[in-house]
């Protein structure tokens, strides 16, 4: 008997579960991977379990306690043990209940060879290899569901539209479902910080063959040894690196990757964050309305990314939600088709601060039968060139324009912001908006170079009746703005006749034939998408539009601000929003209602 010294409590060759490290998975590529495999313990040799499994490159050894500790320490407490790891299912909670885990290090990461190559095809081929293989083993009762956050979610989607025998349901946590659109390239705009910060933090410092990682309490080092640096090198490409050299969604990056979300049919219960704003949201709404599923659920959280999926409400409707369709045993009616509402709304009501679980519970939830809502009243609210946002369309006289600067000296000169007077009444948002403005682009006097493109950033922000800004919560706890929105000017044009068009989702192909510059002076009309939201906003609340060529609040570690893809030479320059006869500027909101 060995007692581990981090968890005295625990006699680590004897946990409450058969714990089994390194179980080698074979590839028919003659590749193979290495998982661990966590099994209920029961009198009965031969009982076969149902199984979560998980395959991905944040390391299946390391440890949560070492790989984020603060993250650690915020977590659930029975979620606080010696097998948690990032982002995914606790061996100890699900074995408890009579499900196996099975976590596989992904190809060119921990304990599994190869090249690393992450969000690659490649890796989505092995997981589901890897899925199939669980299905055949004598303990599986041969059927699989995945559940996980992030990365652990945007591969569920791709999984399950590959259709793995055995894939039985999968539950993406605040993942993303389009590389192009919902992860790298936000309106076209490169992502970089995000990818950048991710990589370099979790992945590479978990690569196959890395020195030193079990010296750093990052799992094991390495079962054959040590990499060289030149080897190391040659085995791994960063994401960033995988993605920069393709500003169109028919590069190779891209192309090899997309999948059609109708091929996936499993029962789908996604999980979308509406603080997700730069990554873990839209992708579970595009998931939930566009997947082939017979039995598909959306369900909206708040809060941290790293947290909710440990929260003891959300485990239970996981738990009942697998239960369906791994075990059989379906208590509220999951797998009977309009027994429980499709859509599990929160509503965002009041001041309760950010970054804050517990002040966070007292948003209320609502039950509805679709997304986005049948009664939504799309509504326009107008723009006025003296800053106002208003329900009705401002008399404009003369032309006029508000300027912004891209690449200002000053950064509250990147932004041009519009403020709504207090509200009348109670007002709910759910569901998409969109903002329909009319640009130009300019440069300064003795401005050397000539901008050829604009970004825009837009941010919908909240204002209290006593005046204070109602803060929500960003992925890493950041004070973030209701919803945000992103469009690089360049890809200003949409394809209405796309059947994933709609008035309230301006689709985008963002395809090569589509790149349309700018010429300087020209006002072009544009629809900016806005990422999905849920606000209630109370009688004497504010609302406030930026528009701005500078990263907006709450960004955190996703800047948009690769040197590469937002050259100052080609971006520098003056943006104005036109005023006139001909020129309206509003943002159309999807007003709920009052029910009461
Ligand atoms: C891999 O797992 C096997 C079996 O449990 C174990 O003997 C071995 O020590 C593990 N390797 C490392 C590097 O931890
Ligand atoms: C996996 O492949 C290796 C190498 O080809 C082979 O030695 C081993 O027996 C295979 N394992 C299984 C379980 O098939
Ligand atoms: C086999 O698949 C693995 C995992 O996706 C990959 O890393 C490896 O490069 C592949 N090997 C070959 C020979 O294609
Ligand atoms: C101004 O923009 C709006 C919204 O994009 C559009 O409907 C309108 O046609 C534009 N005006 C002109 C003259 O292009």
């Amino acid at each position: 008997m060995s007692v581990d010294p981090e968890w005295p409590q625990i006699d680590s060759t004897s946990y409450p579960y058969i714990f089994e490290k390194n179980v080698t998975v074979n590839l028919s590529n003659g590749s193979f991977i290495r998982v661990n495999i966590y099994k209920p313990k029961t009198a009965d040799a031969n009982q076969k379990f149902p199984v979560l499994a998980t395959h991905g490159p944040y390391g299946k050894d390391v440890p949560y306690r070492y790989f984020h500790p603060k993250s650690f320490s915020d977590l659930e407490p029975d979620h606080q043990t010696e097998h948690s790891a990032w982002e995914v299912p606790t061996p100890r909670h699900w074995t408890a209940r009579g499900y196996a885990i099975v976590r596989a290090d992904e190809a060119g990461s921990g304990q599994s060879p190869g090249y690393l190559d992450i969000l690659s095809c490649a890796s989505i081929d092995a997981f589901s290899e890897l899925v199939e293989w669980i299905a055949e083993q004598p303990w599986s009762n041969g059927k699989v569901g995945t559940l996980g956050i992030s990365y652990y979610a945007a591969s569920q989607w791709q999984l399950a539209a590959c259709k793995p025998k055995g894939l039985a349901c999968i539950v993406p946590y605040e993942g993303f479902s389009d590389h192009y659109r919902d992860m790298c390239r936000h309106g076209g705009i490169l992502s970089n910080g995000g990818l950048d910060v991710i990589w370099h933090r979790q992945v590479g410092s978990n690569q196959y063959g890395l020195p030193g990682r079990a010296a750093r309490n990052w799992g094991d080092d390495t079962i054959e040894g040590s990499m060289s640096i030149e080897a190391l090198a040659a085995n791994r490409v960063t994401l960033i690196d995988a993605v920069r050299p393709y500003p169109f969604r028919d590069g190779e990056r891209f192309s090899s990757v997309a999948f059609n979300l109708e091929d996936v049919e499993v029962p789908v219960l996604s999980v979308a964050n509406f603080g997700g704003i730069q990554l873990h949201l839209r992708g579970n709404v595009q998931g939930f309305l566009h997947s082939g599923s017979n039995l598909k659920y959306l369900r909206f959280i708040v809060g941290r990314h790293d947290l909710p999926m440990y929260y003891p409400e959300e485990v239970a409707v996981q738990e009942s939600f697998f239960d369906a369709f791994l075990k059989g045993e379906d208590r509220v009616g999951w797998s009977r088709k309009g027994e429980v509402p499709a859509v599990d709304l929160i509503l965002r009501k009041g001041n309760v601060g950010f970054n804050d679980p517990k002040a966070e519970k007292q948003f209320l939830r609502r039950q509805e039968n679709e997304w986005p809502l049948a009664r939504t009243q799309y509504t326009d609210m107008y723009l006025g060139a003296d800053g106002t946002l208003g329900w009705t369309k401002p008399t404009i006289d003369a032309p006029r324009k508000v300027q912004y600067e891209a690449f200002p000296e000053d950064k509250t000169q990147g932004l041009a912001s519009f403020t709504t007077a207090p509200f009348e009444s109670e007002t709910e948002i759910t569901g998409h908006i969109v903002a329909h403005l009319n640009v130009s682009l300019g440069r300064h006097r003795w401005q050397k170079t000539t901008p050829s493109d604009m970004d825009m950033f837009v941010a919908i922000r909240h204002i209290s009746s006593t005046g204070e800004e109602v803060y929500y919560t960003g992925p890493a706890g950041e004070a973030s703005p209701i919803t945000k929105g992103y469009l690089r000017m360049s890809f200003r044009k949409t394809n209405p006749q796309h059947p994933r068009h709609r008035e309230w989702l301006p689709h985008r192909d963002y395809m090569p034939g589509d790149a349309a510059a700018m010429v300087l002076n020209e006002i072009y009309p544009v629809d900016v998408e806005i990422w999905p939201t849920n606000v209630i906003v109370q009688k004497g609340d504010r609302l406030i539009l930026e528009i701005g060529a500078v990263e907006l609040l709450g960004a955190g570690i996703f800047q948009h601000d690769d040197p590469v893809d937002r050259p100052e030479a080609k971006f520098k320059g003056t943006n104005s929003i036109h005023f006139s006869k001909n020129y309206d500027n509003f943002i159309t909101l999807p007003i709920i209602p009052n029910s009461n």
